[in-house]
């Protein structure tokens, strides 16, 4: 019985995938309705760029493009029923293209984070990464996973459908040691979730940190600053920083700092005690490489509610402070400081360097793999 199914499941998939989804495309089954629309959105590197945009029965869309695997819109009803697009982004390719996107929605790698002065040695070796934040390597690099075209396929099926990503970073890719072969797995589901699972193998030692960078505004992309959404985290303690944004070492409480979210807090609360606003990383609770809840953020006016759901030892709450209002988005929005904010989950920032964090060195024969939800809804 349970072979059949699997059967009918991967004659689904393999059928969806090799249908190519030109134009629209339908699953039913009862009430539940996924839907599925594929538009050119233009040009990178000579290959073409598609967007894909899939939407669950309870009318919640998400729109994602092959080059960097961007989310560029997220359509999520409010308590009346006003589908609201959550996320900053751009209207098109070309201003995605200009490299001025501060990661807007992008999957960020090799290692996601900072680097600090981009070296690290592994197994005696001293690897040298492209710097591109100061003296520290940031998110990949000078042209991290959140600038390159990914190969594409779709599927759809009754509860869920998505995009599989995949590209295969060259040994010496910005430094990178290893011929590094990613797959990630967007899946929209009929539950109001977007699950992102990333796997990744090597043929040489390596390190490896990926991670999901969009930007929320819960009351819609272009409503201003994001001080009034009230943010819960799961975190006990979180990890300090020097002036460059790389680690002391330390993992210190929360407990009487601004980065106490261990109950619902405002944004806006205690942002002005932090200098420039949130750009940490939190130490989630109770790491043991399974799923677990990490945040929860609702705004009050719109009544829409984010929970986050992950497997990672960390996740980076950044409020967007490096906005600065060049960043002209959809709609012609000119995206101002903490205007949107990220909930990055991740290991913690320059593992390479720190023997006490736990471990991001991948090897030959082992395989990374590790799983994401944001689950939307309203309350
Ligand atoms: C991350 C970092 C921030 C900043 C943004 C991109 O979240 O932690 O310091 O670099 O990305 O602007």
């Amino acid at each position: 019985m349970k072979k059949r199914f699997l059967l009918i499941l991967s004659t689904a998939l393999i059928f969806s995938i090799m249908s190519g989804c030109s134009g629209n495309m339908k699953q039913k089954q009862g009430e539940e309705t996924m839907n599925m629309k594929r538009t050119l959105f233009g040009e990178a590197n000579s290959r073409q760029i598609y967007q894909y945009t899939f939407t669950n029965a309870g009318g919640m869309s998400v729109s994602i493009i092959n080059y960097g695997g961007i989310v560029t819109h997220l359509m999520v009803p409010d308590r009346e029923g006003n589908p609201g697009d959550v996320v900053l982004g751009y209207d098109s390719l070309s201003v995605y293209l200009e490299n001025n996107s501060p990661y807007f929605g992008a999957i960020t790698g090799r290692y996601a984070n900072r680097i600090a002065r981009g070296k690290f040695i592994l197994d005696d070796v001293e690897y040298q990464l492209a710097t591109n934040n100061g003296l520290n390597h940031l998110h990949g690099g000078i042209k991290g996973l959140d600038k390159v075209v990914w190969e594409v396929k779709d599927f759809i099926f009754p509860d869920s459908a998505g995009v599989i990503l995949t590209y295969l970073s060259k040994d010496g890719e910005e430094g990178y040691p290893g011929n590094l072969n990613i797959t990630v797995t967007y899946t929209l589901t009929n539950k109001n979730e977007l699950k992102i699972d990333y796997e990744a193998v090597t043929d040489k030692p390596t390190v490896l940190n990926l991670t999901h960078h969009s930007y929320f505004n819960l009351a819609g992309h272009s409503s201003g600053t994001v001080y009034n959404h009230q943010l819960l985290i799961n975190a006990d303690k979180y990890i300090p920083v020097d002036e460059t944004l790389i680690p002391t070492g330390e993992l210190l409480p929360v407990e009487g700092t601004p980065m106490d979210f261990r109950v619902f807090n405002a944004i806006g609360d205690r942002i002005g005690d932090v200098d420039g606003g949130y750009d940490h990383t939190f130490v989630l609770n109770g790491y043991d490489g399974k799923m677990r809840f990490a945040a929860h953020a609702k705004e009050p006016v719109s009544g829409r509610s984010m929970k986050v759901f992950t497997d990672q030892p960390g996740m980076q709450f950044y409020s967007g402070n490096f906005l600065d209002g060049t960043n002209i988005g959809k709609g012609n929005t000119a995206y101002q400081k903490h205007f949107g904010f990220c909930l990055e989950t991740q290991h913690f920032p320059d593992s390479p360097n720190q023997p006490a964090f736990p471990s991001t060195v991948l090897r030959p024969g082992e395989k990374y793999q590790t799983s994401t939800i944001y689950w939307f809804g309203v309350e």
